[in-house]
């Protein structure tokens, strides 16, 4: 399967593999697919190393990076806050809160390591940062520069374009596809409210023709739910010049997934996420846990906005994932990650190269179906 898109960024295969897992990215590009990395939580020297891998592995081929520079959060009119003064923020019932949360689960503290990643959560989000990363990431071959939560900043589409490499945003609503189209977007991912993580309230199926109506010729990949080559049809049929894929690379060979949510993807069923508030401030889609239970609870204390909610996690995420790799049956209960409705389609790990072409090969097989009937 060719559309045009295939052209402008080199691909085989019109399917965009969004992945924090850089063994992922590469084995997509590498597989003929378009592979973006994840990158808004990396410290600069990780990016760097992570791009070196990617380039070193797909030689020739091409990738993007993610960002997430959003246009509203506490510290945005600042253009983000060091991570003292957005400590300064968190009130201690939401500590208390949590910390007894913890208790009740039987999560010990962590001893010793891990202290360095903690004190810089919550900040990866501002606009320092996402420049600081782009400039590593120009000095790669990169393709494509996606940002989620917002439009992405002038500074960073000028930069980008002055290097001929394109720069993408992911839309919940037609507005918001229009303010992208306004600033200079070259391409946009209509992304429906099944998706795994930041999701507005739409589906793909209302969202995707609209958003391709109101932006042509700007080209549109259809997010959401897509898991199969039957779903890669009907994004054509919506429309979309390819896809722009997030939760089926996380039970995939390569991926960085915690085994223990690893195990609970394989089990889940479609109706085991919810679009919640608990994990970053911002309604994001994840599977159901005793984490999001908690959160989601009328008694207990809502959520904090974006990047506080991160930061006043950070710590117990941790202690969470290492007492559920531990066998630790709180942890276990606890752990949840961002992930779509596709869940339920998710009941192998495969490598991501034969995940990549068992969707190209199905969507051909239902086009030809389609057209023959
Ligand atoms: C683990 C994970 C993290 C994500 N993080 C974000 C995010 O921070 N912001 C955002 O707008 N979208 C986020 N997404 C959405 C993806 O970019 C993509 O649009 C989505 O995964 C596509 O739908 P699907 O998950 O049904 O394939 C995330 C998705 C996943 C699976």
């Amino acid at each position: 399967m060719r559309t045009a898109i295939c052209d402008t960024y080199g691909i085989e295969m019109p399917i965009f593999a969004f992945s924090h897992s850089p063994e992922v990215v590469a084995a997509v590009s590498k597989a003929g697919g378009f592979g973006v990395l994840g990158a808004s939580g990396m410290e600069p020297e990780e990016l760097d190393r992570a791009l070196q891998m990617i380039s070193r592995e797909c030689y020739g081929k091409y990738y993007g990076i993610y960002l997430i520079i959003p246009d509203n959060f506490v510290g945005s009119e600042e253009g983000g806050l060091d991570q003292a003064s957005l400590q300064k923020h968190i009130p201690q019932g939401h500590r208390d809160f949590l910390e007894h949360l913890l208790d009740e689960y039987h999560v010990p503290p962590l001893t010793g390591t891990g202290q360095t990643r903690a004190s810089k959560a919550g900040t990866g989000i501002s606009l320092k940062r996402g420049s600081e990363l782009v400039d590593i990431a120009l000095s790669y071959p990169v393709k494509l520069i996606v940002n989620a939560l917002g439009v992405p900043p002038a500074s960073i589409i000028e930069k980008a374009h002055r290097q001929n490499i394109r720069v993408g945003a992911l839309v919940g609503a037609v507005k918001h596809a229009l303010h992208q189209r306004d600033a200079g977007v070259d391409l946009i991912i209509a992304q429906g409210f099944e998706a795994g993580g930041h999701t507005g309230e739409i589906a793909s199926m209302v969202l995707t023709p609209q958003v391709v109506d109101a932006v042509a010729p700007i080209p549109v990949l259809c997010a959401g739910g897509i898991a199969s080559g039957r779903q890669l049809a009907a994004a054509f049929a919506l429309g979309a010049q390819g896809a722009w894929t997030g939760s089926i690379w996380l039970t995939t060979e390569e991926a960085e997934t915690h085994p223990v949510v690893k195990e609970k993807f394989l089990q889940a069923t479609s109706s085991d996420t919810l679009r919640s508030r608990a994990s970053t401030g911002k309604p994001a889609r994840q599977l159901r846990s005793a984490w999001t239970d908690a959160w989601e609870d009328p008694a207990n204390p809502r959520p904090l906005p974006m990047p506080l909610q991160t930061l006043l996690s950070a710590d117990a995420q941790r202690r969470i994932a290492y007492d559920a790799k531990n066998g630790g049956a709180g942890g276990k209960q606890l752990i949840n990650y961002f992930v779509g409705q596709s869940v339920g389609m998710l009941n192998e790990i495969k490598p991501a190269a034969e995940v990549l072409r068992a969707l190209n090969e199905e969507c051909d097989a239902t086009l030809k179906r389609i057209t023959a009937e």
